[in-house]
């Protein structure tokens, strides 16, 4: 399963990528407001940072407008993946995008049908939000693993990337389900990494060996 980062901060994904083990980034509008610089600025040095691909979100509203911004946002980088909404102007830019060979993500995927929708469309990521559903009461691993089943059913080649993830159980759920993708805070990455008996038994052993260093004689 890769990993990806999901933030536009770049000391955040500096510190994951020296980990090792994250596969790319996703932004999103709000996310790249907060750095206060251009999303072009942003996305270079993100490139330069993670050899993978680095999701940016158009912000027009209207097909052509966003298929104009996508093309855009397409050539700052190779590694670039164009966001589109799951809405009606979404869905046909993102018919005109993926014939043109644009990898395409399809952002806030709530439900299977619009999953189906992308996937026929040609996106090459689809973004279900499984904390939103959960934070109104639904589950949002269930619609992650009803999209695995029906592109299993037709072997469509668009990866299901889990998004609005909120804490260490969405990633390792997600994975026991086979998502291709799991889109997470730097925070979550951080909690996915520390257990508190990893921390406890290193200073047992530790200072066991220490002990028994001071007691031989030089
Ligand atoms: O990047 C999209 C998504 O991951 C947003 O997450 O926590 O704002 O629901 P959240």
């Amino acid at each position: 399963m890769k990993l990806f980062l999901d933030t536009a901060n770049v000391d955040e994904i500096r510190q994951g990528a020296a980990l090792g083990v994250i596969d790319g980034v996703t932004t999103n509008p709000s996310l790249v407001a907060k750095e206060k610089r251009s999303v072009e600025d942003v996305a270079m040095e993100i490139c330069e940072i993670v050899d993978g691909p680095v999701s940016l979100e158009v912000v027009a509203t209207e097909a052509g407008r966003m298929v104009e911004e996508g093309r855009h946002l397409s050539q700052i980088h190779p590694n670039i993946v164009v966001k589109l909404p799951m809405n009606r102007e979404g869905l046909r830019a993102l018919r005109v995008l993926s014939e043109e060979e644009v990898q395409v993500n399809v952002t806030l995927v709530f439900s299977a049908g619009q999953a189906l929708l992308a996937a026929k469309n040609g996106a090459a990521m689809i973004s279900p939000f499984v904390g939103r559903l959960d934070d109104i009461g639904n589950d949002g691993l269930k619609l992650v693993s009803d999209i695995l089943m029906i592109y299993e059913n037709y072997n469509f080649s668009t990866e299901i990337l889990v998004a609005s993830v909120r804490n260490p159980m969405h990633v390792v759920d997600a994975a026991k389900i086979g998502a291709d993708i799991v889109t997470l805070p730097y925070k979550v990455l951080e909690q996915l990494l520390k257990h508190p008996l990893t921390d406890a038994g290193l200073e047992r052993f530790l200072s066991d060996w220490r002990k028994q260093n001071e007691m031989v004689p030089n």
